[in-house]
């Protein structure tokens, strides 16, 4: 795992956004993985300054989401569709027809993840993929377990995770109990893992993820495993680590 220490989250964001546009103009029809939650708003915002400055196109990028919230209408200002409209999609020139989100509201949740599995797949897996962590070690929504589950699932979110993420909505209630998430195979199977954390609260789940066991209790962990991680954190996460 390639680690870099950022001295603030500017840094952290644009760090990552300069891989992610030097990923584009390597290969223009790269197949992306992409993140939400707080940690990638600046990524975002420096990767459309980038874009903005004219070096690279979106036209041939394609693009899957990790997750999505179940029973969010896309239209529902807290859903991961609507977030990737407001934070990238509406300011760059990607076609839509190239963006991939798990559709929450699908009648055939089973039929739903093993089809996102599949436009993976035919797609011919994804070069890069852009991941944030839970204070709990999840990563999109794998929740601890005792398990990895290995492929696009339905998810029930811990209490803690709800916790973290009331912060979106207006209260604790509103937020979904469950998410489709890419499984831990899927994210595994990229070429290449950018992973992003910021703040003191994530230190110590960092350091568990880098120096403790690999354990689907702290599913992040089995990053240890991929041959192409960069790590980027902020000082204050990566205060708890050598
Ligand atoms: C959310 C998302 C994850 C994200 C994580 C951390 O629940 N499903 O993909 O990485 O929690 O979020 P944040 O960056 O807001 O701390």
């Amino acid at each position: 795992m390639r680690i870099i220490v950022a001295e603030d989250y500017k840094e952290m964001s644009k760090t990552a956004a300069d891989m992610m546009a030097s990923q584009i103009i390597l290969k223009p029809d790269s197949v992306l993985g992409l993140a939400t939650g707080g940690t990638p708003m600046g990524f975002y915002k420096e990767l459309v300054n980038l874009y903005k400055q004219g070096k690279f196109s979106f036209k041939e990028v394609k693009t899957f989401n990790l997750d999505e919230y179940y029973g969010l209408d896309k239209r529902n200002l807290q859903s991961y569709h609507y977030y990737m409209m407001e934070n990238l999609f509406k300011h760059i020139d990607i076609d839509l027809e190239n963006v991939n989100i798990p559709d929450g509201t699908a009648k055939d949740i089973d039929e739903e993840c093993r089809a996102y599995e599949d436009k993976i797949r035919k797609a011919g897996g994804i070069h890069m993929q852009l991941l944030g962590i839970g204070i709990n070690g999840h990563i999109g929504f794998n929740e601890p377990d005792v398990k990895f589950e290995a492929i696009t699932h339905l998810v029930n979110l811990d209490e803690e995770t709800i916790e973290a993420n009331s912060r979106f909505f207006s209260s604790i209630e509103e937020v979904p109990r469950s998410a489709i998430s890419m499984g831990i195979k899927t994210i595994m199977h990229s070429k290449k893992i950018l992973l992003l954390a910021a703040g003191s609260e994530k230190a110590q789940v960092i350091e568990r993820m880098i120096n403790g066991p690999i354990t689907p209790e702290l599913p992040a962990s089995i990053l240890q495993l991929h041959p192409d991680v960069t790590l980027i954190v902020d000082k204050e996460a990566g205060d708890k680590f050598d």
